[in-house]
Formats: structure tokens, C-alpha cells, sequence
């Protein structure tokens, strides 16, 4: 295995992170030319796509499985992954699923350390960025610029720079015609769309307000050990750490304020007032994340949506969404709409619709079509909406879409190596403006 984990690790700076000149990006259009057409040519020659998992972890893994399934001329050609055992972990279930004969990653083609994303994605037609969310800005830059085909997890960005970064690959991707699908599942999802196509086409009247829940549970933590770093500790532990996660109102309730955004057709709220903190999980062991928040998003049509997360053990939990209107109220999460009027529809259909494969399913018939699928501009307004509730709740003020789209605050680290990094206290509302 070809590894930097336990020797001089590369270092990447914020500098390189942030690096989105004008000049850059033009350069990145034109050389992106030639490799887009590097990666249709693969497609030309024997057809074989060579894809790449970048992040292998439990999704990663999951959406490897499911792009192998969704064409079966491809294989897994590379993986990459800050940490070798990770790699080992999910090589080992991919190895044992349907499409094990595919999964052909030689030791020589196993990556380790910061910068092994690069290393897959060089040697790929086809990449799944599944990472901690912090460094999917970097990895679909590289992955733009280079060419390659994009699965994109959600969330794509965790502040301010982050989601600008993120903006100009989709234009660059949408510039150089690349297939770019984003993780945020639900859009993939038969149900979903034939539930929000009837929303948006006047099944419930006019929409007055949409109320967006995510209780759960606690979620898994993965202990210290005595030899792993600040920074390993916490990559391991990601979801406690706002520079990693975005905190779980971007990197759960997101999927929640995807729906919402939808209904409202991708129309980006004025503006957004939060309350939101930790009362359950505050042993040190969590990081610096809330555990609850409540946002109120106003529209300029006078819509309001009304979003509630949290993650509390022993607690009751729900998770649903629910669009009222002049006419009627849907609820989005079990398909169904119930008309003032006395009519009822609900999505009967026992067709399979596994949203994980479909996304994949779609992204390779686009390939192999000759299309293009850009889910960027849904993928970005619907992660803003949710970092934009997060910094009115730490801050306790209103923030406005634009005050969050333009905000400077991140605290990505200066420089990315397993060693130090610091943790910033758990926000106190009305102490500071964090945005
Ligand atoms: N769409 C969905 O329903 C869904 C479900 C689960 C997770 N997700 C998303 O998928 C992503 C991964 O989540 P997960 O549950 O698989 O987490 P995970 O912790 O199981 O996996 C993340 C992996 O990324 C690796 N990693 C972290 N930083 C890296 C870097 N800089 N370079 C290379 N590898 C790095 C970690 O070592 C780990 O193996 C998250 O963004 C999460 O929000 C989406």
C-alpha cells in the first residue's frame, strides 16, 4: 500500500484549499478540455470505465457498491483515504459484493494522506467523493479541473469560502459539459419527485408554509487512542466538529432543507432566524456542535418554513415533512396529499426505487448517453440554506442568504498534517457574530 500515513505527511495549505483566481479557473477551463476528453476516450476504447472511491468509509463504500451495479462495464479501478485501515475496511465488503470480480485495486493503487485524493482521481475515468464533507470544496475542484465523471456527496461545503469554491467548479463542470450528480438522495427518489411534482403543480393550492423535521438518535463515536493526533482523532470523530461537518444541520438536517428547498423550487429564503444549542451531548467528547436547532425561513412570497433537528438519545424521534397550503397539506415523506376538497392521492407503486441506485443508475446512463447531468446549482442552494440557519443559530441573529453566501468566516485549519488543531468553543448566541 502506498501510503504518507506515519511518514512525513504532505502537507496542503489553506492556500492551496483557496486557491480560485480568476486566472486559475481559467486556466482549469481550458487544460479541463483535453481531460474531458481523455475521460469520453476511455469510454470510446474498450468502454471499461476505471472509477475511483475517494473517502471509504460507510458511504463511500455504499455508493461504490452502487455505481459498480449500475454498470457493469466498469471496476474499481483506485481508492484513496486519509487513514490505510479505512481502505482495508471497505475493499474487504467490496470484495464481497455482487460485483466483486470488478474491484481490481492493485496495493500500488491504494492511497493514503491528504493527498490521495489527487492520486485517485489521475488515474480515473470516474470518481465518488465521499469524504468528510470539509474537504469536498478541494476534492471536486480537482475533480473538476481534471475531467472526471463526479459522484458528490452531500454536504459539499461547510461555510462561506467552502460553498463559493463549490459554486465555481459547478460552473466549470457545466462549462467543460461534465456528468456532476449530487448525493442528496432524495432527488433520485421516484417517490419524491412524482410527490413534489404535485406540489409545484398546485395539488395543495397555494403554498403557505412548509414545517421540515430530523429528530433522531445520537449518532456513533469512535473513542481516542492513545497514538493518533488532535487531528486524527477529530477526522475520525467528524461529525463533532463544526470545520469538518458543518455541524448536523448541514451534514443531516440538509437532506430536510433539501426537501423544503425543493418544494419552493429552489427559491432561495430572505433570510433565516434560528434558536439552537447542546443540552444532551456536552461531554467534551462532542466537539463544538449544538445538538438541537429550531429555524424559521421567510420567503419573499410571504412562505415561511418551519425546520426542527436534533439529536437526543432516549428522546422521541421523526423525521418528516409536511407542506401546507390553500387547498390541502402533503406530507412529503410518506407521499401523500389530502385536498381540503376531500380528495386523496398517495404513491401506490411497488416498483423498485432504491434512491442510492438510481442516482448511480442515472449517472452512467448519462455517460454512456453522451449527456450531461449537472445537480449543482440544487446541491449548493440547498447547503447554503442550512449553513445559513446554522450561523443564525450560533450567532443569534437573522442572517440573510446573502450574508451567508458572501461570509468570510471558516475555520478550516491553516494547514492540513496530523498534528495539532484546534477546537473552538461551542458558539454562544449573541457572544458573536459567527458569519
Ligand atoms: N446521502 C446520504 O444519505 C448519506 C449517508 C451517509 C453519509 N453521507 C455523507 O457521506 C460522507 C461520508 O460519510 P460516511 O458516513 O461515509 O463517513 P465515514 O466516517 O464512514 O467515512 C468518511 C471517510 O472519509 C475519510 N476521509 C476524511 N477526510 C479525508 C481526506 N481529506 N482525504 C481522504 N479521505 C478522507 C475518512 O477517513 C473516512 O474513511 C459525508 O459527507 C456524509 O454526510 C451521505
Amino acid at each position: 500500500m502506498s501510503t504518507e500515513n506515519g511518514r512525513a505527511p504532505h502537507e496542503t495549505t489553506r492556500r492551496d484549499f483557496m486557491r480560485f483566481s480568476s486566472a486559475a479557473l481559467a486556466a482549469a477551463a481550458l487544460a479541463g478540455t483535453a481531460a474531458t476528453k481523455t475521460a469520453h476516450a476511455a469510454a470510446a476504447n474498450d468502454g471499461k470505465l476505471r472509477l475511483g472511491l475517494i473517502g471509504c468509509g460507510g458511504r463511500g463504500t455504499g455508493a461504490m457498491r452502487n455505481a459498480l451495479m449500475a454498470d457493469s462495464n466498469t471496476i474499481l479501478f483506485a481508492m484513496g483515504d486519509l487513514f490505510p485501515d479505512m481502505i482495508d475496511e471497505s475493499l474487504a465488503k467490496l470484495k464481497k459484493s455482487e460485483a466483486a470480480d470488478r474491484v481490481v485495486v492493485d496495493d500500488k493503487r491504494q492511497f493514503a494522506g491528504f493527498d490521495a485524493y489527487q492520486k485517485v482521481i489521475d488515474c480515473c475515468d470516474m470518481v465518488v467523493l465521499a469524504t468528510t464533507p470539509a474537504f469536498r470544496p478541494l476534492h471536486l475542484r480537482a475533480a473538476v479541473e481534471a475531467g472526471k465523471y463526479i459522484f458528490c456527496e452531500k454536504p459539499v461545503a461547510v461555510d462561506g469560502p467552502g460553498i463559493r469554491h463549490v459554486i465555481e467548479s459547478c460552473a466549470l463542470a457545466k462549462k467543460k459539459d461534465l456528468v456532476l450528480v449530487s448525493g442528496l438522495c432524495y432527488r433520485y427518489e421516484n417517490k419524491k419527485r412524482e410527490t413534489i411534482k404535485r406540489i409545484q403543480e398546485g395539488a395543495v393550492g397555494d403554498i403557505l408554509t412548509i414545517e421540515t423535521v430530523y429528530n433522531t438518535s445520537g449518532l456513533w463515536h469512535k473513542g481516542r487512542k492513545d497514538n493518533w493526533s488532535e487531528m486524527e482523532y477529530q477526522v475520525r470523530n467528524w461529525l463533532y466538529f463544526d470545520w469538518l461537518s458543518g455541524d448536523h444541520i448541514v451534514e443531516q438536517h440538509i437532506h430536510s432543507l433539501d426537501k423544503m428547498m425543493w418544494v419552493m423550487k429552489d427559491t432561495p429564503p430572505l433570510k433565516a432566524t434560528a434558536s439552537g444549542g447542546r443540552t444532551v451531548r456536552t461531554d467534551a467528547k462532542y466537539g463544538n456542535i449544538f445538538d438541537h436547532f429550531n429555524t424559521v425561513f421567510e420567503w419573499e412570497n410571504g412562505v415561511r418554513g418551519f425546520s426542527s433537528c436534533r439529536q437526543w438519545e432516549n428522546a422521541v424521534t421523526a423525521v418528516y415533512d409536511n407542506v401546507y397550503g390553500t387547498k390541502g397539506l402533503a406530507k412529503v415523506q410518506t407521499h401523500e396529499i389530502a385536498g381540503r376538497d376531500g380528495s386523496n392521492w398517495k404513491w401506490e407503486s411497488a416498483e423498485k426505487d432504491d434512491m442510492y441506485q438510481n442516482e448511480l443508475d442515472a449517472l452512467f446512463s448519462a455517460v454512456r448517453k453522451g449527456e450531461v447531468i449537472n445537480n449543482g446549482d440544487y446541491m449548493v442552494k440547498s447547503n447554503l440554506a442550512a449553513i445559513m440557519a446554522r450561523m443564525a443559530a450560533y450567532s443569534g441573529q437573522s442572517v440573510t442568504w446573502d450574508q451567508a453566501l458572501n461570509s468570510e468566516l471558516t475555520y478550516f485549519p491553516e494547514k492540513l498534517e496530523m498534528g495539532d488543531v484546534a477546537t473552538r468553543p461551542v458558539p454562544v448566541p449573541g457572544a458573536a457574530k459567527y458569519f
